[in-house]
């Protein structure tokens, strides 16, 4: 099969562009290279440099790369700027999607794996978070993951298009330290950024009900997240063999609840930082505990994730070291 794989350019699209090829696939990338860094595709790699957005580019590309199924991460993925810029969020995470499909029904490409996001659940006040765990997001960057899930399966029942939803938890390290995410706001880059300034990571409370009294996360490694989206693509082939048709939507974490403090050990154990964490209070609006429930991908898809917190730290700590040495390339 030939994957179009939109956003191929950007983080984890990068490393999906090596699973799938490293399986034997044939991918293209679209990549208006917003983020992205064209230098983190292989050699050889097609890139049409364009808009999802944009329906002309998108069906051209379909068609002149023979693709016969799209891997669709092209996305705006900052919460706090959804907040403020919400027509942008819509326009670019809805909007382009809407253009996409469009042109994948024109172009008769009818397998389509959507990079969705936890973000869809909101804050679910449940010790494992199912697939069918209620959405109800808070922002609207979780409001577009969840719009657009919607929009996939109206179009899959309206033109055929089978395809499979990825709820990703929260993504973190590289395959190598240059594909490493240079735009990150999360926990792990906060506590490196602190390191690096010769400052102890800060934690921002430890009164929450969990055992050690911090935040529970599920991290997967993102080559772990990279095989999910090739069991993904093997599904959709699957089903076009004959297995039974539809819509799939699974959580793609490792089902392992990592604390705040866990995870700064971890971020110690891989930069050398021997002080300890200092705790200042709780940020609005951060739930206590969100886990996935890995049991369906493993179910429908086959997919768990192998790689643990370790590697996942020091992986993203020698992509940060390398941006540190060469702010170029950040
Ligand atoms: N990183 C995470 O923790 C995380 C978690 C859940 C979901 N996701 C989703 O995964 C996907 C990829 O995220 P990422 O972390 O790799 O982000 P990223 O910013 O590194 O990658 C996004 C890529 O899409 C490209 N792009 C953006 N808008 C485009 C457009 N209109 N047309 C063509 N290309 C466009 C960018 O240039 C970039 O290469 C997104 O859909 C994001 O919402 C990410």
């Amino acid at each position: 099969m030939s994957w179009l794989i939109t956003g191929g350019a950007g983080y984890i699209g990068a490393h999906v562009v090596r699973a799938m090829l490293a399986a034997g696939e044939r991918v293209a990338v679209l990549d208006d290279l917003s983020t992205g860094v064209a230098e983190r595709l292989p050699a050889g790699v097609p890139l049409v440099r364009g808009s999802v957005a944009d329906g002309a580019v998108a069906e051209r590309a379909l068609r002149e790369h023979g693709v016969t199924g799209v891997v669709h991460l092209a996305a705006q993925k900052r919460v706090p700027e959804s907040v403020a810029r919400p027509t942008l969020y819509y326009r670019e995470n809805v909007g382009g999607l809407a253009t996409l499909l469009d042109a994948m029904v024109a172009a008769g490409v009818r397998r389509l794996v959507f990079s969705s996001s936890a973000a869809v659940y909101g804050s679910p006040d449940v010790p494992l978070v199912t697939e069918e765990t209620p959405c109800r997001p808070i922002n609207p960057y979780g409001e577009t993951k969840l719009a657009g899930e919607w929009l996939v399966r109206a179009v899959g029942r309206a033109h055929g298009v089978r395809s499979v939803c990825l709820r990703y938890f929260n993504v973190a390290g590289a395959a190598s330290p240059e594909l490493a995410d240079r735009g990150a706001a999360n926990v792990i880059p906060l506590f490196f950024e602190r390191i690096e300034a010769g400052l102890p990571p800060v934690i921002f409370g430890d009164d929450y009900p969990t055992p050690d009294g911090t935040c529970v996360r599920d991290y997967i490694h993102v080559a772990d997240l990279a095989d999910a989206h090739l069991a993904a693509a093997r599904e959709l082939a699957r089903a076009d063999a004959g297995a039974p048709a539809g819509d799939l939507t699974v959580n793609v974490g490792t089902g392992v609840g990592v604390s705040v403090r866990e995870l700064a050990a971890a971020v110690g154990a891989a930069t050398g930082w021997s002080s300890p964490p200092v705790v200042e209070g709780r940020r609005p609006g951060d739930p206590a505990r969100v886990v996935a429930s890995a049991a369906l991908a493993a179910e429908r898809l086959g997919f768990t994730a192998r790689r643990g917190l370790g590697e996942m730290v020091s992986s993203a700590w020698e992509g940060w070291l390398l941006r540190s040495a060469d702010p170029a390339a950040g």
